[in-house]
């Protein structure tokens, strides 16, 4: 099976999960849910259903059954753990797009604009308690209670490391003298940290020893980082009817996107970005200014680069283990490679 087929044959599963997780148990509280289910992009702006969903890429999920069959699993036991994942990430993108101050996500407004913040709030902290829920789901699915157990384990370390990053992330905002270590210490956690876990998860219930579960950890891990890292140039770059997100958004808010911490740093054009972001808020006609700054530094440049060597890291990780379903590990490879270029 190659990428495109494992992903018409796994996601109608992972989407079913998903949507049973996320059923309304009573009437009375059933606009809690069809506010999850809008942010899910199963309804639209006036929570009709909607036929096709607009949902995301659904790259953890693949991850975590790829990862599973790869060692000698079956991926359908990984079931609930790989619905458990997509739901945790969807509930950091409905909490972060009210961090960011985002209006536009997957092409759509975001909860928070339509909803309101505390209905929007309340439907991501719904999302949190539902995702563990999911792992619950895995005893039942033929997975010992034990190993159950040590994927929760792993899960709620990777929700800390998660919301620790997105708690720098923030806090970076009203810095300028963020480093590159300390940025990526940031997207580690943020970022890195749950499409580490996503392929570890998969290999735990796989039946996977430490060390191997290791190795695809650490393939997630340099994947997430050049995952963000690509994310940062297609927040700045990027072509907003591809991304489905706001460009100039990460400028605005005073992202410390490596771009920029890069820029900041620039002996050439450090100094005057610096009076800028010293300077009052930014208004989108200081967005083209900011760009040609970044352009003069060659930040795009410098970003792609370190992305290119992150991947190189993912690729490396994956080579140290010997898979038992060699196939299944070539997906997981050309899952990578769909990555090299993207532009969503
Ligand atoms: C967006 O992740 C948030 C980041 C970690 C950059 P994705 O790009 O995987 O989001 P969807 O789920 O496909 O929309
Ligand atoms: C990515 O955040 C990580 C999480 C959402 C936890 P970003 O703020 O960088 O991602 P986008 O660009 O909004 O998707
Ligand atoms: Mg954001
Ligand atoms: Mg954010």
């Amino acid at each position: 099976m190659n990428l495109a087929e494992m992903f018409a044959e796994y996601l109608p599963r992972i989407e079913a999960e998903m949507r049973d997780v996320l059923a309304a148990p009573s009437q009375a509280v059933a606009r809690n849910y069809e506010v999850i289910q809008y942010h899910m992009g199963w309804r639209d702006e006036e929570l009709r259903p909607l036929g096709a969903a607009s949902g995301g890429k659904r790259i953890r999920p693949m991850l975590c059954l790829l990862a599973c069959a790869a060692v000698g699993g079956d991926p359908e036991t990984a079931i609930p753990a790989a619905a458990g994942l997509e739901l945790l990430h969807n509930f950091s993108l409905l909490h972060d797009d009210i961090e960011d101050n985002s209006d536009t996500r997957r092409h759509r407004p975001t909860a928070w604009t339509i909803f309101g913040l505390p209905l929007a709030l309340n439907a991501g902290d719904s999302m949190f308690g539902l995702a563990h829920l999911a792992f619950q789901r895995l005893p039942g699915r033929g997975v010992a209670p034990a190993t159950a157990l040590a994927a929760l384990g792993i899960f709620d370390e990777m929700c800390r490391s998660l919301t620790d990053g997105q708690y720098l992330d923030m806090s970076f905002e009203t810095r300028l003298d963020v480093t590159v270590d300390e940025y990526f210490a940031m997207i580690d956690g943020k970022t890195a940290a749950l499409l580490a876990a996503s392929p570890a998860i998969g290999a735990l219930i796989g039946g996977a020893m430490p060390q191997v579960t290791g190795a695809y950890r650490r393939f997630g891990r340099a994947l997430g980082l050049a995952f963000q890292l690509q994310d940062d140039v297609l927040g700045i770059w990027g072509d907003e009817s591809e991304t489905g997100k706001s460009a100039a958004s990460d400028i605005l808010t005073r992202k410390k996107s490596l771009p920029v911490v890069y820029a900041l740093a620039d002996e050439w054009v450090g100094g005057e970005l610096r009076r800028l972001y010293e300077g009052p808020a930014f208004t989108a006609e200081d967005v083209p200014t900011v760009l040609a700054l970044l352009d003069k530094a060659r930040a795009r440049e410098y970003t792609e680069a370190r992305a290119a060597d992150a991947l190189a890291e993912a690729r490396h990780a994956l080579v140290t283990v010997t898979p038992a379903r060699a196939d299944m590990q070539d997906v997981l490879s050309e899952l990578l490679s769909s990555l090299i270029n993207r532009r969503s």
